[in-house]
């Protein structure tokens, strides 16, 4: 089988290198992709935009199933218009993907099919939103409409912090916002390989979405993760999934937009139980790196048998995975590019490259978040360790990266 993924981060990477190890695959191919993944497949010059010309080389060169990595292909329609021409694809539909395109579209229907999730207002006046925020309890949560890459998200601990990122929302970026109720908890990422009703939910992981130590500063895409998550019991992850994933899935099969692709469930495990923050339509990132290499299943056949709705049990690495993610300094604002990556001596663990490209010969950086890296140990403390030791071989220049990644594991809370 020819495959071809969509996309050039560090999800894609992982998805990648498991679509290579899978049997039933001759060759693979990604695009764009980026330099660090050229000895997996064959990196295409397509931007993950360029539908037309992703649809095109698709058809032309024959390709017999193709993997969605990022939110900005799903929300152009790349589903729609692959599956116009007859050509198999994993991932949903623009229409089912805008359960992540537009939060306030997520809340509908989480509302209609009552899964659990925090109570929130939409606005799309500044001075009405302002008004709002003067009698509501705190922390409050100001979250701007539309894909944001994990960034358009304020957590507010006073009112005035509140009203700036309001007026922020509205004067630089857009024209509707949502205020939610802040959830109190641990927080975990679910994502469950699915197609209409049926759902193969795979272990879970807990992502660090903040910048600094401490789980302190902005949120950004995501800094570290670790998988699986002891805290979450197997009580829990069943709840998630009977009270969130398939009440979704089979929501969206009654709104006529059944979904088809990685369903992901951003979930609060709160004192009244689970609880949905967010939904994606995608894989994590770097929620991909850190489960990805623990599935020991033959990932390409796990995604032919949901799409013919066969039943498949996984099989996983009993080790735990740590990724640490490094980034530009500067990130999630301003950074700059070009540093040269460097990496000294091999590696004991799994590099995945996310804003890179190529220099005058050299990988230099050309992103935010740059590299993540993943290591592996039979408890988290060993998977830990080691990614923090493996780290040491690789520098570029303004490298930065949290050093509290799986170290307290419930810094989500007001009371920190
Ligand atoms: P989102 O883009 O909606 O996932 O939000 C980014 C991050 O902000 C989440 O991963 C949470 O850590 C935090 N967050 C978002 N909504 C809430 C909420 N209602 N209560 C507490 N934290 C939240
Ligand atoms: N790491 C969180 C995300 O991919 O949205």
């Amino acid at each position: 089988m020819k495959v071809l993924i969509v996309g050039k981060g560090g999800r894609e990477h992982a998805l990648s290198k498991i679509v290579k190890k899978s049997s039933l695959v001759t060759e693979v191919f990604i695009a764009p992709g980026n330099i660090g993944m050229k000895d997996i497949g064959t990196l295409v010059n397509v931007h993950e935009e360029d539908i037309l010309n992703l649809v095109n080389f698709a058809e032309e060169n024959k390709i017999d199933l193709t993997i969605v990595g990022p939110e900005s292909s799903l929300s152009l329609g790349i589903v729609n218009e692959f599956e116009k021409r007859g050509l198999k694809i994993f991932g949903p539909t623009k229409e089912s993907a805008m359960i992540e395109t537009s939060k306030e579209y997520a809340k509908y229907i989480m509302g209609k099919y009552n899964i659990p999730t925090g109570k929130y207002r939409s606005f799309t006046e500044k001075e009405e939103a302002i008004k709002y925020l003067e009698n509501q309890l705190l922390p409050i949560v100001i979250k701007e409409d539309g894909l944001k890459a994990g960034k358009g998200v304020t957590v507010a601990f006073s009112v005035e912090e509140a009203k700036e990122a309001v007026k922020k929302a509205f004067e630089i970026h857009e024209n509707k916002i949502i205020i939610e109720e802040y959830l109190d908890g641990f927080e975990f990422s679910i994502i469950a390989i699915a197609n209409e009703n049926k759902i193969i939910p795979l272990e879970i992981a807990q992502d660090h979405k903040r910048i600094y130590d401490g789980d302190l500063g902005p949120n950004t895409g995501g800094m570290g993760v670790y998988s699986p998550v002891e805290k979450i019991t197997k009580e829990v992850i069943d709840e998630t999934v009977n009270k969130i994933m398939k009440p979704m899935l089979d929501g969206l099969i009654k709104e006529g937009t059944p979904f088809k692709g990685f369903l992901f469930g951003g979930i609060m495990l709160t004192k009244e139980g689970v609880k949905t923050i967010e939904f994606n339509a995608r894989f994590g990132d770097p929620e991909a790196q850190g489960i990805l290499p623990r599935l020991k299943s033959d990932f390409v056949k796990v995604i032919l048998d949901i799409l013919d709705k066969k039943e498949t049990k996984l099989i996983w690495d009993k080790r735990k995975s740590l990724a640490v993610v490094m980034a530009s300094s500067g990130y999630p604002d301003k950074y700059s590019i070009g540093e040269v990556v460097n990496i000294d001596g091999n590696i004991d663990g799994e590099l995945y490259f996310m804003g890179v490209k190529e220099e005058n010969k050299n990988i230099v950086t050309n992103g935010g978040r740059v590299l993540s890296l993943v290591c592996f140990g039979d408890t988290l403390e060993k998977a830990r360790e080691k990614t923090y030791e493996e780290i040491k071989k690789i520098n570029f220049k303004k490298m930065f990266f949290r050093n509290d990644i799986g170290l307290k594991m419930c810094y989500n809370s007001k009371n920190k």
